[in-house]
């Protein structure tokens, strides 16, 4: 193809630039009253049906153990969607919406629901021209995909008719170790082939995540020092100041690491540490994930260069807010940690040497999720030392959230006769650069769903490659919780984390960014 008919939007299906609007579809919502569906899916559907990316005859059908009709069913996604939406109101949106909503009361393990489930969409297919398409989004607890999964193939309902199709959706966690993971995969994978099979990790439905590729791919003076002769270490990091809120039952006995850092995070460190995809199909990007958290190493000494920590009591946005322990529904003797860092090496001819630091943790100082690639020092300064005192390390920091954007760390002299170098920022904020506002990562996933579009969901294969880089540090802390040995260090709410993962960097010469 000739660089003139790239150009062309009409001549070339590649071209992003056309909206992509989904074809006739519909969805079936597993697990309706949870607060995923309620606060992330619902009003991400309507908010896609609001921008006209869903076809006239979209359809969304309910399934719980719930005693609703059509219209109760109505009126929980109304109340989600105006509770939660991003874009304005609109009745005559809504309205539209709401004529393909349905309703199939039942249990997971109830054969006569599934074969009403089964009647429903094939009266949607009649009524709303859903042609057969549809997705099956299990927005439920894990331990349920195999009853769910299990029932969709006994009823038929898993097989498409020819020239239509039909998706599972699943959200992490994707098991709670290699083991596990692989277990769940074979639960699915014997029902639906792998490109029917969409893993959700939401964060890479997010506008500054899929920055991070065009920054790095899409620019020239980046790359030559995106290696560790200039780059010291990368620190990715993702704070949040809230507590686990009522998620007690989900939260206790996963963690920090298994919740954020097994997916979220190795996700961003993939896309940070990988070499150039040879195009940004799913295909070419799976590759280089792959081939970079194949390279992931952990350091011996896990003691030395892991830290994980426990919220206790303390402040949170003026609040007074109870420590994690105190938290109904966590037992008192948890150990499971709200805070994790680990140190990862990427053994590669780029990265050899750089280590790359992950944290995250509930309850800390702030909601920031950033990258920082932070650089080495000049290799010389021609200025009198105290010129220089306040001078760090030059850094890239890719704003994730919330204030997204890009800063630049440099160097700069202070106004005034002296030569005073001290460091300045750059800053690159999304909001001033573009008037239009980043649609929510569940809109830009849910319509990739209905395309069929698969390049921003993981594989099984970066699953596993993930566990198999966290399971030591999950073991290495089990043992340690066995033996009495440690604990999860307390730290107060409100605060940045565990003195253990302060201790940690300093071990390195290095110090966490206080963001
Ligand atoms: C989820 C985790 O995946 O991400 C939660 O399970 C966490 O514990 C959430 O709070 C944070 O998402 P975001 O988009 O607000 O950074």
């Amino acid at each position: 193809m000739s660089a003139k008919e790239i150009g062309n939007p009409l001549r070339d299906p590649r071209d992003r630039r056309m909206p992509r609007i989904a074809g006739p579809c519909g969805m079936v919502l597993f697990g309706v009253t949870g607060d995923l569906s309620r606060k992330k899916i619902m009003p991400a559907i309507y908010d896609l049906a609001n921008r006209g990316l869903l076809p006239p005859g979209f359809s969304l059908t309910g399934f719980a153990r719930r005693d609703w009709a059509d219209q109760d069913f109505a009126q929980i996604v109304h109340d989600s969607v105006k509770a939660h939406a991003r874009t304005e109101f609109r009745e005559e949106v809504w309205q539209q919406l709401a004529e393909g909503f349905r309703f199939v009361p039942g249990n997971f393990d109830d054969d006569l629901a599934f074969d009403r489930l089964r009647r429903t969409i094939e009266e949607l297919d009649e009524l709303r021209g859903t042609g057969g398409n549809h997705a099956f989004y299990l927005a439920i607890p894990p331990g349920f995909f195999g009853d769910v999964v299990g029932q969709l193939n006994e009823h038929g309902l898993a097989r498409p008719r020819t020239e239509s199709w039909r998706r599972v959706v699943i959200e992490k966690p994707f098991g709670h170790d290699l083991q596990s993971a692989r277990e769940l995969q074979d639960i699915l994978g014997d029902v639906f082939p792998s490109d029917s099979i969409f893993r959700i990790d939401h964060y890479l439905g997010k506008e500054t995540v899929q920055n991070i590729l065009a920054m790095r791919f899409a620019n020239e003076m980046f790359e030559p020092i995106w290696n560790s002769n200039y780059v010291d270490h990368v620190q990715i990091t993702m704070a949040e100041d809230i507590g686990i809120g009522g998620r007690a039952g989900y939260y206790d006995g996963i963690g920090a690491a298994r919740d954020v850092i097994q997916n979220h995070l190795l996700q961003l460190l993939s896309l940070v540490a990988m070499e150039e995809p040879t195009s940004f199909d799913a295909r070419a990007l799976r590759i280089e994930k792959q081939k970079v958290l194949s390279s992931v190493t952990l350091p011996r000494r896990l003691d030395l260069t892991t830290a994980r920590g426990q919220y206790a009591a303390g402040w949170a946005g003026g609040v007074k807010v109870p420590g994690f322990l105190e938290e109904e529904g966590i037992k008192r003797t948890s150990t499971t940690e709200t805070y994790a860092a680990v140190t990862l090496n990427v053994e590669t001819r780029r990265w050899a040497g750089v280590p790359f630091y992950l944290r995250t943790g509930k309850r800390l100082g702030r909601r920031v999720t950033e990258v920082a690639i932070v650089f080495k020092r000049a290799p010389h300064l021609p200025f009198a030392d105290a010129s220089t005192e306040e001078l760090g390390q030059n850094a890239l920091v890719i704003r994730i959230q919330p204030d997204e954007g890009v800063t630049l760390r440099f160097g700069s002299k202070v106004p005034g006769t002296q030569m005073e170098i001290r460091d300045v920022n750059m800053d690159f904020v999304y909001g001033g650069a573009f008037t239009e506002s980043s649609p929510e990562a569940y809109e830009r996933l849910i319509l990739d769903v209905l395309l069929g579009d698969p390049p921003l969901f993981p594989r099984h294969e970066e699953v596993e490659l993930s566990w198999q880089i966290l399971d030591p540090v999950l073991e290495f802390w089990a043992r340690q919780d066995e033996k009495g040995k440690a604990k999860p260090e307390h730290y107060e709410s409100g605060t940045w984390g565990p003195a253990s993962a302060d201790a940690m960097l300093a071990r390195d010469g290095r110090v966490w960014r206080r963001p």
